[in-house]
């Protein structure tokens, strides 16, 4: 009896002993495994006379469960251990305060450019979108750009390889956004084919544009918003309106001059360049070129099936980033790309 008891006693030290379920298995075989101390005793049994057999067989099965009782007794105690452990660890202080979202802003070219698209849209002109990988003919050749035309050197224009690695003439990083004025087109005498007299086109279309062109006024890639309104009896005035008004509501100021002087491009005859001054201010009365103009060519209207003498229009393509250095007075167009998070923070 004596000798079970110290068992019991040996086994519990010997788990207290443990501190991981690993070790505490690998103790428990010494006591309850195929050759554990406790198993040796059983097996003993058949060496007493059978009327000692039952007495020692029941003490030794209450010494096993005692023995197992401290094992499952060590295991619980190990598992709490662990689970205090973790707890510890992984203290979390709900109490704390939270960190916190910075919070983003837009950038100042793209506040610009929702500006411009809310303005537009509020005397009912539709924003459209085209690609920046161009065809030559939707960049040229539509535009009744000929196929002298500098525009079409190597040096203004970003041409694309093709497989060989050679330039592939016919595609090219649009170098402005009046690529966008042909596909609108095209898209919209492909939707109204069957009209009589096609609805009329109103539609802005802003978007990156890329030339070979680096200094404080010109970026390889810089933006420009297209304008253009295609309709029955569209004039000059209604140019001048249009862009008189818009100027005015985005500076939200009716101290400013707007002035058309006549220019050159290839799609509008007559063609003007626009020019604006503040009549307040650090830029008081300095004229600034603010977009390119004119009334629709009768060739670029022919390249997308559209009647010459029955429709008539005008068009402009302007520049943004000028916009939003005149309307927060930066005057390097270069920071705006140079993602410096100092200078874009200021205008959050
Ligand atoms: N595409 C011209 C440029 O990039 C700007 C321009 C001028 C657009 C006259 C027009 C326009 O739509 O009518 O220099």
């Amino acid at each position: 009896m004596h000798n079970f008891e110290q068992i019991v006693q040996a086994a519990s030290a010997a788990f207290a002993a443990t501190d991981n379920p690993d070790a505490l298995e690998q103790v428990k075989a010494a006591f309850l495994g195929k050759n554990g101390q406790i198993t040796d005793l059983l097996k003993g049994l058949t060496k007493l006379p059978p009327e000692e057999r039952k007495t020692a067989g029941a003490a030794i099965n209450r010494a096993k469960e005692a023995v197992e009782a401290e094992l499952n007794a060590r295991r619980e105690a190990i598992r709490q251990m662990a689970l205090e452990a973790r707890l510890a660890e992984e203290a979390l202080d709900v109490t704390l305060p939270g960190r916190g979202q910075p919070r983003g802003g837009l950038h100042p070219v793209t506040r610009t450019l929702e500006r411009i698209e809310g303005l537009f849209r509020s005397i009912g002109f539709d924003v459209a979108d085209g690609p920046e990988i161009e065809a030559d003919f939707q960049n040229f050749t539509a535009l009744n750009t000929p196929a002298d035309h500098p525009a079409r050197s190597m040096h203004d224009t970003f041409y694309l390889q093709d497989e060989t690695g050679g330039v592939a003439k016919n595609v090219l990083l649009r170098t402005h956004t009046s690529p966008i004025q042909v596909r609108y087109m095209q898209a919209h005498v492909a939707k109204y084919a069957s009209l009589a007299t096609m609805p009329e086109i109103r539609v802005i279309a802003p978007g990156r544009v890329y030339r070979v062109d680096s200094d404080a006024t010109h970026s390889p890639m810089f933006h420009q918003v297209e304008g253009l309104w295609i309709g029955e009896a569209v004039s000059f005035a209604d140019l001048k309106g249009v862009i008189g008004d818009f100027l005015r509501r985005f500076f939200e100021s009716d101290d400013l001059q707007v002035r058309f002087r006549p220019s050159f491009f290839p799609f509008t005859e007559p063609s003007a360049e626009i020019d604006m001054a503040f009549m307040q201010g650090a830029l008081k009365g300095r004229w600034l070129e603010i977009a390119g103009c004119g009334m629709v060519h009768p060739n670029v209207l022919r390249h997308v099936n559209i009647d010459p003498e029955k429709y008539i229009g005008f068009a402009f393509g302007m520049g943004p980033d000028r916009l939003t250095m005149l309307r927060y007075g930066v005057n390097d167009l270069r920071l705006f790309f140079d993602g410096d998070l100092r200078f874009l923070r200021q205008f959050v």
